[in-house]
C-alpha cells in the first residue's frame, strides 16, 4: 500500500498475515510503520495497490460491513448526542437499518447499556463537546460495539485514557471476546495490553511495515489483571520491547 501516487510512501509491503475467526490478535510496531494502514485496509477503507485482503472468504473490495472500528482518534460527531452517535452504524449497516425505526427503544436500551459498561451512564444525551478527550473515546468504544459485529478492529482505542480506566476497558473487551466470540484485531504501542488480552501478537517491522515476528500468548483464559504482576507475563513484554527497539532502527 503506498500513499501518494507513485513516487509516495510506501506504508506497507510484502505484509503477510491470517487471522482465524474468533482469534484476538494484536499488532505492535514502531510509530509509522504502518499499523493503521493495515487497519484501513482490512476493514477496506483503502483498497492496495498489491496483494490481496479477505475478510470472512471475501476479498475486500468496499468497506466491510460486518466489521466495528474505533480508531485511534475519536470520530464522533459533534452535532449528534453522544447515544445518536453510538447509534449511527445501525443507519449504516443494512441489517439493522430497516429494524431500526420499528425497534428503536430495543436499541436505545442497548446504547445506554453499553455507555452504562463503559462508566458513560447518564451521558446519552451531552455532545461529543461535552465530553473529556477519554470519555468520547469510551463513547467511540460503544460505537463499535452497537451493531455486534463480527469483527472488531481496534487501533490504539485506550489511548487517552488514565491507566485505571484502561484496565477496566481490558476486562469488558475480555469479557466480550469471551462472550460473544467476536474477532479482534487491537493495535496498540501498550505492550502490557497486547499480552494481557491477545491469543497471539504480531510485531511489525518499521516502514514498510510488514511482520517481522509473531508470538503465541498462551496465559490461560480468563485472564485476571493479577497476571500482570507475574514473571512470566513481564518475561513476554520484556521480549517485546526488544523485538520493537530493534525494528525501529532495522527497516
Ligand atoms: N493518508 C495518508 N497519506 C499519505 N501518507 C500517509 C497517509 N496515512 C499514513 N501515511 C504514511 O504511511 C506511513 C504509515 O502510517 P500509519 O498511520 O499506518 O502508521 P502507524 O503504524 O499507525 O503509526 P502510529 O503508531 O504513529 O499510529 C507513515 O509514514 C505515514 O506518514
Ligand atoms: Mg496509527
Amino acid at each position: 500500500m503506498r500513499y501518494g501516487g507513485v513516487d509516495g510512501t510506501l506504508a506497507v509491503k510484502g505484509l503477510d498475515m491470517h487471522v482465524e475467526k474468533g482469534e484476538f490478535v494484536a499488532v505492535v510496531g514502531p510509530s509509522g510503520c504502518g499499523k493503521s494502514t493495515l487497519m484501513k485496509l482490512v476493514t477496506g477503507l483503502h483498497i492496495p495497490q498489491g496483494g490481496v485482503v479477505m475478510v470472512a472468504g471475501e476479498q475486500v473490495t468496499k468497506p466491510v460491513s460486518i466489521v466495528g472500528m474505533a480508531f485511534q482518534n475519536p470520530t464522533m460527531l459533534p452535532w449528534r448526542t453522544t447515544l445518536d452517535n453510538v447509534l449511527l452504524p445501525l443507519e449504516i449497516v443494512e441489517k439493522h437499518r430497516h429494524r431500526l425505526r420499528a425497534h428503536k427503544a430495543e436499541y436505545v436500551a442497548q446504547a445506554e447499556a453499553l455507555l452504562a459498561t463503559v462508566g458513560l451512564k447518564g451521558f446519552g444525551d451531552k455532545f461529543p463537546w461535552q465530553l473529556s478527550g477519554g470519555m468520547q473515546q469510551r463513547a467511540n468504544l460503544c460505537r463499535a460495539l452497537i451493531h455486534q459485529p463480527e469483527l472488531l478492529m481496534l487501533d490504539e482505542p485506550f489511548g487517552a485514557l488514565d491507566a485505571f480506566t484502561r484496565e477496566e476497558l481490558w476486562q469488558v473487551i475480555r469479557d466480550l471476546h469471551a462472550a460473544q466470540g467476536v474477532t479482534i484485531m487491537l493495535v496498540t504501542h501498550d505492550l502490557r495490553e497486547a499480552v494481557f488480552l491477545a491469543d497471539r501478537i504480531f510485531v511489525m517491522s518499521a516502514r514498510p511495515g510488514r511482520v517481522v515476528a509473531e508470538h503465541k500468548i498462551t496465559f490461560q483464559r480468563p485472564r485476571d489483571i493479577s497476571l500482570m504482576y507475574e514473571t512470566a507475563f513481564n518475561e513476554k513484554v520484556h521480549e517485546l520491547r526488544g523485538e520493537i527497539a530493534e525494528a525501529r532502527v532495522t527497516a
